[in-house]
């Protein structure tokens, strides 16, 4: 997707746009290869979208790449995706400069080893200057998690009456607009603990196409549907 510059982009676009990314292993065992296969493809297509959004003067685009339940997955694959995410993230760096991109991490980046820790901090300072389109990675991430933090920080503090403001402060996505539109792919029709509180008003899309193969078109299908909508807001 991302050497094919066409665009059929319609005219109103979201701001922000967040991901779960979901469907990897499925990609992955429907051409018997490893999961890690997956996970692999998964991460071009999250190059090329990033391309794409920063083409399109997206402002923000959070993507979730692992959550606080994938802890428990299989010891193997975790360590395969820490090392695709580490890894990853250090060889994207250049791209990431020359778009002048920021990167945002969000979530419990504490729990990850010492030198994927040390990879995501560097290159996270190393773009904090950058004026481009921002970039939120989801990493240890649960929105309930998140929640629960944000009360104990406030509790910390000694607040007694807390406001809505007050909570959006000290979420991990604090100074970052909401998101307009959330993307799940895979054909699953779940939030899975992403965003709970930044999505209260989002336009949701569901798409059937396992991650890897959610391309240019899909992700523009998903942006016609969402210039289509009406938000109201509850109002
Ligand atoms: C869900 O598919 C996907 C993940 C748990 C990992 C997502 C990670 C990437 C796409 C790599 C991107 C990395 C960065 C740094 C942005 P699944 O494994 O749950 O698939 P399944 O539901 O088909 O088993």
């Amino acid at each position: 997707m991302g050497k094919d510059n066409s665009s059929n982009a319609p005219a109103r676009l979201p701001k922000h746009i967040a991901i779960i990314m979901d469907g990897n292993g499925r990609w992955a065992k429907k051409r018997l290869l490893p999961r890690t296969a997956g996970h692999k493809a998964g991460f071009n297509t999250f190059v090329d979208t990033v391309d794409y959004c920063n083409q399109h003067g997206i402002e923000v685009l959070t993507v979730y790449a692992f959550s606080s339940e994938n802890w428990n997955r299989d010891e193997k694959e975790v360590a395969a995706l820490m090392d695709l995410i580490g890894r990853g993230i250090k060889r994207y760096m250049p791209d990431l400069i020359e778009k002048n991109i920021q990167l945002h991490l969000i979530g419990d980046i504490e729990r990850f080893a010492p030198d994927v820790r040390d990879i995501l901090y560097k290159s996270r300072d190393r773009l904090a200057e950058n004026t481009g389109m921002k970039l939120c990675i989801c990493l240890s991430y649960g929105g309930r998690q998140e929640i629960v933090h944000a009360f104990n920080e406030l509790a910390a503090e000694g607040k007694k009456e807390i406001t809505a403001e007050d909570i959006s402060a000290h979420l991990y996505t604090k100074g970052l607009p909401d998101p307009d539109l959330v993307i799940r792919t895979s054909g699953e029709y779940r939030i899975s603990n992403f965003l709970l509180w930044q999505s209260a008003y989002a336009e949701y899309y569901f798409a059937d196409v396992l991650w890897p193969d959610f391309g240019k078109k899909e992700l523009e299908k998903a942006l016609e549907s969402y210039s289509k909508r009406e938000r109201r807001f509850g109002r």
